[in-house]
């Protein structure tokens, strides 16, 4: 059929006050979308890091060796995770972790923290050798060795992951199994500052 402009008249436009509230619809719904997504991806390793679920980082107890000769935790960038010594024979500290975390002797246990993401606000906290805490440039918050909180506006210490040691000797994290960090109050493995800070007060 032949157009000949009648017919387009007879369409009836969209109108602009319908159009504004489609777009409208559509926005609040991207928006509501993205809002609920942000929590659920804090929750979820990020695709940039490339490490998912069970990860074997090495053999045990070379990393606890390699971490107490180094007075450095483990760095490991991919999947933002420092690995540190713990001692298991300190009850406080026991109850404090528990279970979740790798355990290689009566004294001796690795613990995968999550120094990618500050409990504040998620600003990367670096290592501070001199001191050796964690420290955030961010706003200062201060986690001492073992990630527990020591100063400054996060609400807890920082975030891990459970861990154990596979059959092999391997020290294996689970980055599917994020554990909240302890609470402010825990301090169950109690480390003053060892030298000067990295970061201003
Ligand atoms: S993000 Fe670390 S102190 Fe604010």
């Amino acid at each position: 059929m032949a157009d000949d402009g009648k017919s387009r008249s007879t369409l009836k436009p969209v109108e602009r006050r319908t159009f504004l509230r489609y777009s409208l619809i559509g926005s609040v719904g991207a928006g509501l979308v993205g809002f609920g997504l942000g929590p659920l991806g804090m929750l979820w390793p990020r695709l940039g890091d490339g490490l998912f679920g069970e990860v074997a980082l090495g053999d045990a107890r070379d990393i606890a060796n390699n971490v107490l000769n180094d007075r450095t935790p483990l760095r490991i960038p991919d999947g933002g995770i420092s690995v540190l010594v713990w001692d298991p024979s300190s009850s406080a500290a026991m109850r404090a972790y528990g279970d979740d975390h790798a355990i290689l002797d009566d004294t001796t246990g690795l613990m995968a923290v999550n120094s990618q993401s500050c409990p504040h606000l998620g600003g990367g906290v670096p290592w501070c050798q001199s001191s050796q805490w964690f420290e955030c440039p961010c706003h200062g918050s201060r986690y001492n060795r073992y990630g527990e909180w020591q100063g400054g506006p996060a609400p807890r210490g920082l975030d891990r992951y459970s861990s154990f040691v596979d059959d092999d000797g391997q020290f294996v994290v689970d980055l599917g199994n994020p554990l909240t960090g302890p609470a402010r109050t825990a301090n169950a493995l109690e480390q003053p500052p060892e030298g000067p800070a990295c970061i201003d007060a």
